[in-house]
């Protein structure tokens, strides 16, 4: 098949560029800045002339650039996004991550292309007070724009769902793993941790890994015959699970501090005022911290039942971040301990 994949320059897209081609498929990418592909593709070891000799440059808000770009292929994987909680950004996350999702997805449905894969975020799907996640909550309510902006291209995927059109959606939760071209929040929350300081606190995270998404972009554009929701949360941590599992892989005691759920709520709200009055951003919001303190498991059978697949293991995955940090520079040698 003819594959087009958007954000081929950013952590997902070019580990699911490389898993498509790796599967023997013809990977045709949309990206804005091919230099950049080349600097990105250098890092997983290929190069990017060779590999991908197919691009065509633009923007996902650029509708005609997107609609060349989609010509002649059987599927896309719509990975573009803009990934940012800077209140500066909010009318640029809306009008990438929606209007790009309009332009990729809706354009597709439209050529009637067979396959279309749209990488979504469990965060679009997550409410304090639930008790899982499964993939039929409503789009969240969000008050950053870059969760509004998941939960508008979440009600316009389903639309075209509801009507009968071949797109599937994957639910990423937190990702990590091996060459992020930049630094995901994830993938610097990990550093923190294994560098810094951790938190322990109420409820936990899931981590999954960048290779696993991959393969389920591979998976639903061959195996699948009709639409899916497919959640991929990753392997649940409870906090003080983190760092134990942490301390096994590194032989390293890593400094944390317990927070109770409540009180580091409080710090968010505070968070928020802060960032409102001063402008500057930081990483403690009211948003951030209720992922963060009420956070629950999602319902990643899919992946096993429907895909046929099995995941990494959740310390090769952890091992492989840990290593990848170091190789970009974010983190030292000592850091690594044992897995030096
Ligand atoms: N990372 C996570 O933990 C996580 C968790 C849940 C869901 N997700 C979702 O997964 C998807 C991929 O995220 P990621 O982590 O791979 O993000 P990323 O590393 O920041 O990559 C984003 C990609 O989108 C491209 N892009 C942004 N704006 C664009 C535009 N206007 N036109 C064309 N391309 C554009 C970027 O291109 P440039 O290189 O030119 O900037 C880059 O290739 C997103 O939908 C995100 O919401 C991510």
């Amino acid at each position: 098949m003819r594959i087009l994949v958007t954000g081929g320059t950013g952590f997902v897209g070019s580990h699911a560029a490389l898993a498509l081609r790796a599967a023997g498929h013809e990977v045709r990418l949309l990206v804005r800045n091919p230099a950049k592909l080349e600097r990105v593709m250098a890092q997983h070891g290929a190069q990017a002339k060779e590999a991908f000799p197919d691009i065509v440059s633009g923007d996902v808000t650029d509708a005609a650039a997107v609609k060349q770009a989609l010509s002649n292929c059987d599927g896309v994987v719509h990975s573009a996004a803009f990934v940012s909680t800077h209140k500066k950004d909010a009318d640029n996350v809306i009008s990438t991550n929606v209007g790009g999702t309009r332009n990729v997805i809706g354009q597709g449905c439209e050529l009637g292309l067979k396959h279309l894969v749209h990488i979504s975020s469990l965060a679009a799907l997550f409410a304090p007070g639930l008790s899982s996640l499964t993939g039929e909550e409503p789009p969240t309510q969000s008050k950053s724009a870059y969760g509004q902006s998941k939960a508008a291209a979440e009600h316009f995927v389903r639309d075209l769902q509801s009507k009968g059109k071949p797109v599937s959606i994957i639910y990423p939760g937190s990702i990590i793993g091996p060459h992020d071209p930049g630094l995901s929040e994830p993938m610097n929350a990990l550093r923190i941790f294994s560098s810094r300081m951790g938190v322990v606190t109420s409820t936990g995270t899931q981590f999954i890994d960048v290779r696993d998404i991959g393969s389920a972009c591979v998976a639903i554009l061959e195996k699948l015959d009709r639409p899916e929701r497919i959640l991929l949360g990753g392997h649940y941590y409870p906090w003080k699970e983190l760092i134990s599992t942490l301390y096994e892989l590194t032989g390293r005691r890593l400094p944390y501090a317990p927070i109770p759920g409540p009180l580091l709520r409080l710090m968010g709200i505070l968070g928020d005022a802060f960032i409102t009055l001063t402008g500057v951003n930081i990483p403690i919001t009211a948003e951030g911290t209720q992922y963060a303190t009420r956070w629950v498991r999602s319902d990643d059978s899919k992946f096993e039942t429907v895909l046929g697949l099995r995941f990494r293991h959740h310390r090769e995955t952890l091992a492989d971040s840990l290593h990848s940090l170091y190789a970009a520079g974010h983190i030292k040698r000592k850091h690594l301990g044992k897995l030096a």
